[in-house]
């Protein structure tokens, strides 16, 4: 479960406060898939942000699963974020110099995972996102839609209860579009995940369970 109590997230802009979310209250139940919409510059990346613990709130609170986050030091909100939270990106941001399965296995060896048993769970997520064939392959080598399915194994490879995408769909055609938000719907409802995802595509957020726009730092929906 994600809460958010009064969210504000201020920016300044050389002397100007520049207000970009102005009280956020949400709540995404566990195994919901919530898609938020919404113009270029509302806010809806620095929401996901505050969500993955990259950025923090001006005011406000974000509770995950009942716990405050407020509170959390850099080295919590890293463990939180390593074990709990998977993160897909609209730009892939797949590592250049690490192969497929390189790039699928590193959040279990950012926590300290090793062994024969990385390898495996790397290879069971690319065969879960049919690119088992790939491993061995460069990002580089890869077509858009292939590269951001060797990036949704890597947002689920430590099983996060928590899957965030931003714009997931937003470097690919339709078709290719379409598979990825089929692919990440349907992986994240076999183990319950909670998913937000923000997205520019009507028929991507046609597919979520429930839809909010933001507008001007505020939700509706
Ligand atoms: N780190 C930052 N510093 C200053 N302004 C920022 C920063 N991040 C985002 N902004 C501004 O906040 C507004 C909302 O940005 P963003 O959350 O990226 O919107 P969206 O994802 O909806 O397009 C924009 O005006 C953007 O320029
Ligand atoms: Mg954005």
């Amino acid at each position: 479960m994600i809460q958010l109590d009064g969210v504000t997230k201020v920016f300044s802009r050389g002397e100007r406060a520049l207000p970009v979310l102005r009280g956020i209250t949400l709540q995404v139940p566990k195994g919901v898939f919530l898609s938020i919409m919404g113009p270029s510059g509302s806010g809806k990346s620095t929401l996901i942000n505050l969500i993955a613990g990259l950025d923090v709130p001006t005011e406000g609170q974000i509770i995950i699963d009942g716990k405050p986050t407020e509170t959390l030091s850099d080295d919590a909100w890293t463990t939180l974020r390593g074990t709990k939270i998977g993160i897909v990106f609209q730009f892939f941001n797949l590592l250049p110099t690490l192969s497929v399965i390189e790039n699928v296995a590193l959040p279990l060896q950012l926590q300290g995972i090793n062994g024969p048993e990385v390898t495996q769970r790397a290879k069971a997520w690319l065969q879960e996102v049919e690119l088992h064939h790939r491993g061995a392959h460069y990002p580089h080598e890869l077509s858009g839609g292939e590269q951001q399915r060797a990036a949704v194994a890597r947002a689920m490879v430590h099983e996060p209860d928590i899957l965030l995408a931003d714009e997931p769909t937003g470097n690919l055609d339709t078709t290719r579009g379409r598979e990825i938000v089929d692919l990440m719907r349907a992986l994240t409802k076999k183990s319950g995940q909670t998913v937000v995802m923000v997205t520019h595509s009507h028929e991507a957020a046609a597919m979520a369970d429930r839809t909010v726009t933001m507008i001007d730092g505020r939700l509706s929906s």
